[in-house]
């Protein structure tokens, strides 16, 4: 068994080749992304994207917790990180570590993630100092559309670069080993990837990001709607709606089981 992927091998990546980063969700999704990519992410878009959630906000540490277990057993060499849900780590640097710690006791990921900027650095810092690598999420942040009143792109206007300079800043001043920089123009990706240290992941930012992550299913074709900054890499789901109907056909014609479908 090979050793994977860890957290100063990904902050050593900085300006270096990109760091290729997708989501998984399951052991044979894990498997075919360990294969290519340095780093899977359990996100919390699993409860959009398998549970039919309408947003993330429902999502629990249990959740998380048996995807995890799925993602580490159906991979060796990635870097697996699995996102805190909201309500598991904002009310204290003490709440967040019982839940981290828990996150990587149960499932024996390499990491967690969560989200926010400057106001969660004392909680990455806390982490950090006591052996549970962060990942840090900045920008567009999910599990904050309540408050924001849907997902809208970040920094349309100027006077809210310095602030999202300043969350890139600290949470990789707190200790964070990778930011994932969500949602953001074009060139505050790039302003944000300039002013840290470590790595930026991008999703919606820009390709001079340290790395890239998408979320599987949608550069895989499999859902129905996706923002622009998805490229569908195949069209998986054309594929299954196809399969399914030549199913339904060859069962109600009686051509399904054929000769060589069935025991003798
Ligand atoms: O939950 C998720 O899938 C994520 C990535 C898209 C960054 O947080
Ligand atoms: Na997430």
């Amino acid at each position: 068994r090979t050793k994977r992927v860890t957290a100063p091998e990904i902050t050593s990546r900085k300006g270096a080749t990109p760091i290729v980063a997708l989501t998984a969700y399951t052991a044979p999704m894990a498997a075919m992304v360990d294969a290519h990519a340095d780093l899977i992410l359990v996100g919390d878009s699993l409860g959009m994207v398998v549970h039919g959630l309408p947003s993330t906000v429902g999502v629990t540490v249990e959740m998380m917790i048996l995807h995890g277990q799925a993602v580490v057993r159906g991979s060796q060499r990635a870097m697996a990180v699995v996102d805190m849900p909201f309500g598991s780590y904002e009310e204290s640097p003490q709440q967040a570590f019982r839940n981290a710690a828990r996150i990587m006791g149960e499932t024996g990921c390499g990491a967690v993630k969560l989200e926010g900027g400057s106001r969660m650095a004392p909680t990455i810092r806390f982490l950090t100092e006591r052996g549970i690598p962060v990942m840090g999420h900045v920008g567009l942040l999910p599990q904050a559309t309540h408050t924001l009143g849907g997902f809208k792109t970040q920094g349309r206007d100027a006077d809210s670069w310095a602030r999202h300079i300043q969350d890139a800043a600290d949470v990789a001043e707190a200790g964070a080993f990778a930011i994932v920089v969500e949602g953001v123009v074009e060139p505050l990706a790039v302003r944000m990837t300039e002013s840290v240290a470590v790595p930026t992941i991008g999703i919606g930012a820009s390709a001079r990001c340290d790395g890239q992550i998408l979320v599987l299913d949608d550069m895989l074709g499999l859902s129905a709607r996706v923002p622009r900054f998805v490229r569908r890499f195949a069209d998986l789901g054309a594929q299954a709606d196809r399969a399914i109907a030549d199913y339904a056909a060859a069962v109600r014609a009686r051509s399904f089981p054929a000769e060589d479908n069935v025991y003798r």
